[in-house]
């Protein structure tokens, strides 16, 4: 028995469509209509497998296969619904499906045979182990706001699963809107409260003291895997990210009267700054650190007006917390000398950060047995992505990641793609994998 190949890339076809921005790649913010479209699509097919459903506060979705017994371990896999603005189909979505197509896969093993499979691609024989062993269950997890998307702070669902965040995040994280967390929270949930809360209500931070382990499959992002030629890649270490928010305050003036010396231009400013930022971490030998500075608002924004005020997000990241504390305190040294020595005033807020992580271990020596019983080449290799299962590695539980590679090693695009040979190659080690931690017989 093994996943059903076709049933796998028919969801993360459909899931597809449920976009702000049809043609323009995937746009889908964590409580917005599109995600509210994918959660009651998965929660069906969930149900239709009998399944029981359960929402927290904060909008994470915990599926589980069967009773939930206190006390028995079980395997949490999951990852995010959510995208960035014009996203790709993937990042997310299809950990999510392949983790509902586990679930669909044990569910049936419970009664019935699994439905043929459809694909002769993926390298898993159908002889993969599957019997689910007693006494462990199995439960998926759609992780809310994972990308960050309304309120800047990736990872805030699973940041609140674990008491990261916590009654202060909801009312100091805001929109572009200006609208607050638990704004937007009640507002989701007064739209339709039935299908906000399908289940009995899970409050945060979730007890993880029956979560034995927890796996994550996900696309690369990058180019490793595809310029390795290798079609599976075992996380050994998530990158950490600080991110500060930079204002700056200038005067604006007329754009043809003003002489250039008597200029406090806060764009030009920014300008300065973000090039010494890249300047700072490029000089890094390893070539490791990177720096991002994706968001900038300009004010007033008119080609005739100099800018007054500037705000902009500036992201660092590495494997190691000296790093990224290191570049991002010559970072913000540097901004403050380049904004004085042009008069322009300058706050810098420090807005989130995550650690960097290494994954269990043991996980990792199960996938890679998976993987090499299955004559599936593979590497173990870091991810400079972040992901929910790094915070729910923090909180103690061992938690692995399975890696398929990125077409161009593009991400966070419209372009974004993968094989669909690798989707379910990927899918399919998935299986494997959480057969074998529940206990299930081995290939
Ligand atoms: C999430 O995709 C991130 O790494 O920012
Ligand atoms: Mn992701
Ligand atoms: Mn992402």
């Amino acid at each position: 028995m093994n996943i059903n190949d076709r049933r796998l890339l028919e969801d993360l076809h459909t899931l597809r469509e449920f976009t702000d921005t049809p043609g323009e790649g995937v746009t889908r913010f964590s409580y917005g209509v599109q995600d509210r479209k994918a959660r009651e699509y998965i929660i069906k097919e969930a149900m239709d497998a009998g399944c029981t459903v359960r929402t927290d506060d904060i909008g994470n979705i915990r599926i589980g296969l069967g009773a939930n017994i206190p006390g028995q371990p079980v395997i949490l896999c999951g990852s995010h619904i959510d995208t960035v603005r014009n996203g790709g189909w993937l990042d997310g979505i299809y950990g999510v499906c392949s983790a509902l197509e586990v679930l669909r896969t044990l569910a049936a093993a419970g009664s019935a045979a699994a439905p043929p499979d459809s694909s002769s691609a993926a390298a898993l024989p159908d002889t993969a182990a599957t019997e689910q062993a007693a006494g462990c269950g199995y439960e998926m997890i759609i992780f809310a706001e994972e990308e960050g998307s309304n309120f800047g702070s990736t990872m805030t669902g699973s940041k609140f699963i674990t008491g990261i965040y916590g009654e202060a995040q909801l009312d100091e994280l805001t929109n572009d809107d200006g609208q607050t967390l638990r704004q937007v929270l009640a507002g989701f949930a007064a739209a339709d409260p039935d299908a906000a809360a399908p289940g009995s209500a899970l409050q945060v931070p979730w007890d993880l003291s029956d979560a034995a382990a927890m796996l994550e499959l996900h696309i690369e992002q990058g180019p490793v895997l595809e310029r390795a030629d290798l079609p599976i890649g075992i996380v050994d270490s998530i990158f950490g990210m600080r991110v500060i928010e930079v204002s700056l305050q200038g005067v604006g003036n007329h754009a043809g009267a003003t002489p250039m010396k008597e200029r406090y231009d806060a764009l030009s400013t920014a300008a300065e700054c973000i090039l010494a930022a890249e300047k700072i971490v490029s000089s890094d030998p390893e070539e490791r650190t990177v720096v991002t500075i994706g968001k900038l608002e300009v004010q007033p924004n008119c080609s005739n007006v100099i800018p007054e005020t500037v705000r902009f997000s500036l992201e660092v990241r590495d494997k190691d917390a000296e790093e990224i504390d290191g570049n991002m305190d010559r970072i913000i040294h540097q901004i403050r000398q380049i904004a004085g020595g042009r008069g322009v005033k300058c706050e810098i807020r420090e807005h989130s950060k995550s650690a960097p992580l290494h994954l269990s271990d043991e996980i990792i020596a199960v996938i890679r047995q998976a993987a090499e019983d299955a004559g599936i080449p593979h590497k173990v290799m870091d991810s400079g992505a972040v992901h929910d299962a790094c915070m729910i590695a923090q909180a103690g539980v061992p938690t692995g990641m399975i890696f398929v590679p990125s077409i161009g090693g593009r991400s966070h695009v419209p372009e974004e793609n993968t094989e669909e040979a690798d989707l379910v190659r990927g899918a399919r080690l998935l299986l494997e994998v959480v057969c074998r931690l529940m206990g299930g017989a081995q290939a």
